[in-house]
């Protein structure tokens, strides 16, 4: 989709999203916070709705993961330790001339010609600021507009700009230079911008009553940490067996240079992250001679105990993209980047970001990260308390090795080092540890937005198209297609006629049958085609209607019976009572 047409789309989306109580701004009688926003009513279901889905998938329809509720803040050793305090950054730079700021890495590339100046001086006081500064002229710009900035640039500070002073700067030092794809310059007036500089993303506060560098806290930019931090206390109190997972859904925070995209790159968000804990690869090769190598077309539908890290990562993978299948996103809304070795964060063996193609661009959606054992090992070196584990099994395997068996082993694993350095006594001392069943265990790390994922199917289900009535009248229908099961409403019940009390009664009737099972919405006002748009425009995937055929007024047989609507198609049938809440229940579940 070209971004022209993108652009409405969304805009489409975002005023839908105000109008029925999806998403709002923040503190908006306020004037808004930048990068925060707060669900409505139909938002929070679907949130939760979305959770939910999550949560089933990955806990409830297994054995192999349990759950955690960590708290937001956490000892600030965690964040040192985890590498957040020293390299949790992006790269920053500021406008020289308006002082916004920008990622760098985010900057769309110009091209033009930069006028560079060493300073400026005034005509009439002699003032004279003396500092590089550039502006670039771009295709269609006029040199006018340069030196005017220019010379606001050198005024800035120094010069009163209400006595018109700063006009009669005089430019000194002016020398041009032809720049390609460059991204020193504010895209928005071509004014030159700073070097980037790291910018750490983490929210400080303070915990207990004196602020000081003592009590320094961080709102936790991932949940992930916390699942490392306790990974031996769920170990020790769960009777989990590797390989397993711990899974927690819970807000993160992260002081985003520029938020954008609506609620795709916020300050304040949700992520739901798993880690799914295994064995070292040399544990596998140990008890089952070699590791499960992957190829293209392994069947990965029921984990194998052989698997190593690589064939547990495509397992996640699919996994992954079976759920999103299953709340509506297929593979066509769905893409693949596979990070290449220079982009992996240096922890990671490999990194797969699954992708969705919003309506301004194909972006990601989850990461799923194979990163081997350096969060334990980090945690375990900052906090010195053991987090290996023992494996029984291991152990037992290892009692059949003959000595020079184990030295193999050893042998093997010291001629294949990644890092030269490897000293062949601490190849030897991990390998020892392995013999006795210890081990720190591996990770892979499926790690999903919420917030992402809630934007994703809002624009994956939101559709308008023209509909005609039984007069020929032609209308624009606002649709929200969601998946009965994220639905936030799951059904409208409406009486035909609100002035009725038959009607009403035995719509009341309905409701009270279903609203113990799903979030149902009961709706008599106005007429009943606008009473079908507004759930439309809700996403509602079914409205169930009691008129007169309900009653018994035109005959027993439909008697008890009401027109159920499908959000969809706009068809209609006629169903009993008796047989809807198993039949939507069916739907949703
Ligand atoms: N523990 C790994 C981790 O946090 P990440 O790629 O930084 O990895 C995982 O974040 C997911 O969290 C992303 O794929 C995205 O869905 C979501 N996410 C990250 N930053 C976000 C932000 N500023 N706003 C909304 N969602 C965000």
């Amino acid at each position: 989709m070209s971004k022209d047409a993108a652009t409405p789309r969304m805009e489409k989306i975002v005023s839908l999203c105000k109008r029925r109580g999806f998403i709002f701004q923040s503190s908006e009688i306020y004037g808004g916070l930048n990068g925060f926003w707060d669900y409505g009513p139909l938002g929070a279901e679907l949130k939760r709705n979305l959770r939910d889905t999550w949560w089933k998938a990955m806990m409830r329809d297994r054995d192999d993961i349990v759950g955690l509720d960590a708290s937001i803040i956490m000892h600030p050793a965690v964040w040192k330790a985890s590498g957040h305090v020293d390299t949790f950054s992006d790269p920053m730079s500021d406008c020289l001339l308006t002082k916004a700021r920008f990622r760098s890495d985010q900057i769309e590339p110009q091209s033009g010609v930069a006028h560079w100046y060493t300073g400026a001086r005034s005509k009439t006081t002699g003032h004279s600021p003396n500092r590089d500064f550039a502006v670039l002229l771009r295709k269609g710009e006029t040199i006018e507009r340069v030196r005017k900035l220019a010379r606001e640039f050198y005024a800035e500070g120094s010069i009163d700009k209400g006595t018109g002073e700063w006009v009669n700067l005089e430019l000194l030092g002016e020398r041009t230079e032809e720049v390609n794809n460059s991204t020193r310059f504010n895209p928005s007036n071509g004014a030159l911008l700073t070097e980037p500089r790291p910018f750490n993303l983490m929210l400080k506060t303070h915990t207990g009553p004196i602020e000081s560098d003592d009590n320094v806290a961080y709102l936790r930019p991932e949940t992930a940490q916390a699942i490392f931090v306790q990974f031996k206390n769920v170990w020790d109190s769960s009777r989990v067996r590797m390989p397993f997972g711990i899974g927690q859904i819970g807000k993160a925070f992260r002081n985003e240079i520029t938020p954008r995209n609506y609620i795709f790159r916020s300050r304040e968000f949700e992520q739901m992250e798993l880690e799914f804990f295994i064995k070292p690869d040399e544990a596998i090769r140990l008890l089952h001679g070699a590791v499960a190598a992957w190829h293209e077309g392994a069947d990965l539908s029921e984990p194998r105990p052989n698997w190593g890290w690589e064939m547990w990562h495509r397992y996640w993978v699919e996994q992954r993209t079976k759920y999103y299948a299953g709340i509506g996103l297929g593979a066509d809304v769905l893409d693949y980047h596979w990070q290449k070795p220079e982009e992996l964060a240096h922890y990671a063996r490999a990194t797969v970001d699954i992708l969705f193609k919003f309506p301004f661009g194909t972006e990601e959606l989850e990461g799923i990260a194979a990163r081997g054992n350096f969060d334990l090992t980090q945690h375990q070196k900052h906090s010195g308390k053991p987090l290996e584990v023992f494996d029984e099994e291991l152990k037992a395997a290892s009692l059949n090795l003959t000595d020079e068996q184990k030295r193999a082993f050893i042998d093997e694993a010291f001629a294949d080092r990644k890092n030269p350095d490897t000293q062949r006594e601490e190849v030897a001392e991990f390998w020892e540890k392995l013999f006795a069943g210890n081990y720190l265990p591996h990770v892979i790390e499926p790690s999903a937005g919420l917030d992402r994922l809630a934007l994703a199917i809002l624009a994956q289900a939101f559709d308008e198209e023209t509909v005609t009535d039984e007069k020929g009248k032609s209308e624009t229908r606002t649709v929200l297609r969601f998946h009965p099961r994220v639905a936030p409403i799951k059904c409208a019940i409406f009486p035909l006629l609100k002035n009725r009390p038959e009607l009403v009664a035995k719509a009341r009737e309905v409701v009270a049958l279903l609203r113990p099972h799903m979030n149902i919405f009961y709706d008599e006002a106005g007429a009943i085609g606008r009473r079908y748009r507004r759930q439309d425009e809700a996403g509602t995937p079914f409205g169930i209607t009691v008129d007169f055929d309900t009653l018994g007024e035109n005959g027993p047989e439909k008697k008890d019976t009401v027109t159920l609507r499908h959000r969809d198609s706009m068809q209609q049938e006629r169903m009993a009572i008796s047989e809807l809440k198993d039949w939507l229940l069916e739907k949703i579940s």
